[in-house]
């Protein structure tokens, strides 16, 4: 038995801007994983592979798959990769703990964790920078114009300043800081709220290009205050992000709930996380605060609450 797995990840600041080339900081998150476990077929003819995911629904041979499906995709760019050919049967198990279309990367841990579980299987090396260029190829399927974030985040597992187009860049953290995560349990498919800001941005561009610039400036910021130790200047950072994102029209009155009461209970910020007009929102707390807002966050409806350390 074979086995690969990656993490879930939270955007910390710049979201949508990082679409428009402004720079972006997003962060693993280890509590929720995907992870794909492949075994041989025994008595099927050579070069077959059986896809399972119960939580999607998916049991498929690869042959008869849509091969623009992003499950078969990921299979098939990595077998690709590999020049794999001819080899004995197998079974590729999919499970995930990261909620779908919640703004917390599932489907690019999914097509991390593929990748990595047939290259055990097949005892190959891939360097990260392959396995995110796979993996992006597949978000690509997802919402056609993806910055390439939410790949890199769960590839190189460590929390990464990033600009499209560029390698991310892993940078220093001076104190790890907590954060919680609360999901509003609505599902916001990436596509639609990318294509929304995109409308927006023909619209207007004016407007929205002056919005991406203040976004920029907060990812700019937030890390100067990450890696010069000054964790309390993020949680401004993160409200002023949240009214930028409110500005786009990207937030929704679930999150901006969630967030009011997070604020309301303690948190030093606030804000949603990923695509938005759904799915999660993060907020920064200390050893003080922490309780009380995830109370709060669990009184006020959310979902799951998730707390995560950011450390180096
Ligand atoms: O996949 P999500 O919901 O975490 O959104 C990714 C972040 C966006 O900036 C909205 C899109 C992108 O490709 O960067």
């Amino acid at each position: 038995m074979s086995f690969g797995d990656a993490p879930g990840k939270a955007i910390l600041f710049g979201e949508h801007s990082v679409v428009y080339d402004r720079p972006a900081i997003a962060v693993p998150v280890r509590q929720i994983r995907a992870s794909a476990k492949i075994e041989d077929i025994r008595g099927a003819a050579p070069g077959q592979v059986r896809i399972v995911a119960p939580q999607t629904g998916v049991d498929s041979w690869l042959e008869t798959c849509d091969p623009g499906h992003p499950l078969a995709r990921i299979v098939l760019l990595t077998l690709e990769e590999l020049r794999t050919k001819d080899f004995p049967s197998i079974k590729i198990h999919i499970t995930s703990s990261i909620p779908i279309a919640a703004g917390l990367g599932s489907g690019a841990a999914v097509s991390v964790a593929i990748t990595r579980a047939i290259c055990a299987h097949f005892h190959a090396e891939l360097p990260l920078e392959r396995q995110s260029v796979l993996a992006f190829e597949v978000e690509k399927l997802h919402h056609g114009t993806p910055s390439g974030i939410d790949n890199a985040v769960v590839t190189y597992d460590q929390p990464v300043y990033f600009v499209k187009g560029r390698e991310p860049e892993p940078f220093h953290i001076a104190n790890p800081f907590l954060l919680l995560i609360g999901d509003t349990g609505v599902e916001s498919p990436t596509a639609e709220a990318v294509s929304l800001v995109r409308r927006r941005w023909q619209e207007d561009p004016h407007r929205l290009e002056a919005l991406f610039d203040a976004i920029g400036d907060t990812a700019r910021s937030g890390r100067a205050a990450i890696e010069s130790g000054q964790t309390f200047d993020l949680g401004p950072l993160m409200n002023h992000n949240q009214s930028l994102l409110e500005a786009i029209g990207v937030s929704s009155a679930e999150l901006n709930w969630l967030i009011q009461t997070a604020r309301g209970a303690g948190a030093l910020g606030a804000k949603l996380s990923g695509a938005g007009l759904g799915g999660n929102m993060i907020a920064l707390v200390d050893h003080e605060s922490v309780e009380r807002v995830e109370i709060a966050l669990r009184r006020g409806g959310a979902r799951s609450v998730l707390l995560t350390e950011v450390a180096p």
